[in-house]
């Protein structure tokens, strides 16, 4: 028999905050707060990581003049953001951690899941947020005076949405789950087998 399930009393929460969020490019010139951005950080740290090998760093940014500094270099960064997350590669971490960056995509994968982590502690807090990683590493490193052994992989910009409009170019657009999936181990089969009359159909 299956063990009772846990308790889950925010679960719903969660749900709906990965269902509204959407990326803010558009930011309020209000500061974000020490505190909340911490909370982001540790939602970063309780993300999954492969191996638990833990090699990423995170740089905050809220020095206004550095975020204008890093634009020219940065075209992903269309706005104004108040605070910058920038997520980077330990190297040294990394060959201590004996991983062949050249060839591991697990690192890669481990900033997507910082990344999703902090974005939904964003959204949690009432911030907005959204990634770039087009950016230059090299002219990011130099401008950020970064040590050799980090390598930026990723800029999250943060801070409160304004409330003009819908979102700009937030993903409107997107396939249903049920185009993306296909069910009972045979790709084609488009519908779940019935086990449960009240299920409703994915969308
Ligand atoms: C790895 C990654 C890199 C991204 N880089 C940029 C970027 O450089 N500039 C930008 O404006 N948006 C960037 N985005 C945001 C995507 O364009 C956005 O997530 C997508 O349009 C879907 O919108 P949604 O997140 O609101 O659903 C990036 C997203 C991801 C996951």
């Amino acid at each position: 028999m299956n063990e009772p399930r846990p308790e889950q009393p925010d679960g719903a929460g969660l749900l709906e905050a990965m269902r509204r969020r959407r990326v803010t490019r558009e930011f309020l010139d209000e500061p974000v707060s020490t505190a909340d951005l911490e909370t982001v950080i540790r939602a970063a740290r309780w993300a999954s990581s492969a191996g638990n090998r833990r090699i990423h760093r995170f740089l905050v940014i809220r020095s206004l003049e550095t975020i204008q500094r890093l634009k020219p270099f940065a075209p992903g960064i269309l706005g104004n953001p108040p605070a910058l997350i920038v997520v980077s590669t330990d190297i040294t971490r990394a060959q201590a951690e004996h991983v062949q960056l050249d060839r591991d995509m697990n690192s890669w994968i481990d900033v997507g899941t910082a990344l999703m982590s902090m974005m939904l502690a964003c959204e949690a807090l009432g911030l907005g947020s959204c990634p770039a990683t087009s950016f230059s590493q090299a002219a990011v490193s130099r401008a950020l005076a970064l040590p050799e052994s980090l390598v930026p992989e990723l800029i999250l910009q943060i801070g409160y949405p304004t409330s003009r409009g819908p979102r700009r170019g937030s993903g409107v657009t997107r396939p249903t789950a049920a185009e993306l999936t296909d069910w009972e181990e045979a790709v084609g089969q488009r519908e779940p087998a019935a086990d449960d009359a009240d299920a409703p159909a994915l969308s």
